[in-house]
């Protein structure tokens, strides 16, 4: 254990999935010393996920929240800050991928749905941990964009869509907030071991082989690459650091 976070109440949403960046982010951050609560729509999910954390001697709790709605948002933030009085860092990780071609009959659809969950969730609690941070003197917001929202990505028009939206709200909101101490940095992961990375892989076969085939580092990504990124953005060393965007993708949007 180490105590690079000591001392700091993190919220993380999106950390029932196994193997999952949440999950790879709440134990990493715990096993620093953060006391880390992880939301997910999958409740059972994100229990296991804490109580995995509470075994190897981390301080984690579980809370059921749908990121797309504003009355959870409400809730998990009001219990969290009367548990803990302050909430210091929020990393808005919880996303989904739906591969859909622009001209298919899902395309529409799906960038609703994408857009609901992975740009205005992320947008409300955003929203939400300004002002909680605002109240304790500033915080960290850390939001999940990907390497689609730096470059395009055939069959994924609407997931690059909403990730871009996510990295450009994240820069105009670090300007609006940087003299409150609050920084907004984004997090551009490249193909990472998931269970997301799986169903994007079976539902789009011949594109992935390429995609992995393109990578300089000559390997996936594991969600302990991402977490290790977003431990330097949580702490106090990243001071200094806001409104950027850092690419964890083996070289991949390099060439
Ligand atoms: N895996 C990758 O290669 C990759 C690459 C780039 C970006 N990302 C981004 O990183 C983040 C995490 O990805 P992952 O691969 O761990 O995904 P995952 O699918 O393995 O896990 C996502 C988690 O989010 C939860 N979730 C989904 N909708 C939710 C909602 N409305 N409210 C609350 N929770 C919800 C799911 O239940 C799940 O536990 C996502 O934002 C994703 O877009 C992943």
């Amino acid at each position: 254990m180490g105590n690079r976070m000591d001392g700091k109440i993190v919220l993380v949403t999106g950390g029932a999935s196994r193997p999952g960046i949440g999950a790879a982010v709440g134990e990493r951050l715990a096993a620093e010393g953060a006391t880390v609560v992880l939301s997910d729509v999958d409740l059972a999910g994100v229990e296991e996920t804490a109580r995995l954390i509470r075994e190897n001697g981390g301080a984690a709790s579980a809370v059921q929240h749908d990121v797309a709605s504003q009355d959870d948002w409400e809730r998990v933030i009001a219990e969290l800050l009367a548990e803990y009085g302050r909430l210091d860092v929020l990393v808005n990780n919880a996303g989904i991928l739906e591969v859909a071609s622009v001209a298919s009959d899902r395309a529409v659809p799906a960038l609703r749905s994408q857009f609901d969950v992975n740009v205005v969730g992320s947008f409300i609690g955003t929203q939400a941990a300004v002002k909680a941070m605002r109240q304790s003197g500033g915080g960290s917001i850390i939001n999940l964009s990907s390497v689609a929202g730096l470059v395009g990505f055939r069959g994924s028009a609407s997931y690059a869509a909403s990730k871009g939206a996510v990295k450009l709200f994240s820069k105009s909101v670090a300007l609006e907030v940087a003299a409150d101490n609050i920084r907004v940095n984004t997090v551009h992961p490249g193909i990472i071991r998931t269970n997301m990375q799986d169903q994007g892989a079976e539902s789009n076969a011949e594109n992935y082989e390429a995609i992995e085939a393109a990578i300089p580092a000559g390997r996936l990504g594991e969600p302990l690459d991402i977490a290790n990124c977003v431990l330097f953005l949580a702490s106090d060393e990243s001071t200094y650091v806001t409104g950027a965007e850092f690419v964890v993708d083996g070289g991949y949007t390099a060439q």
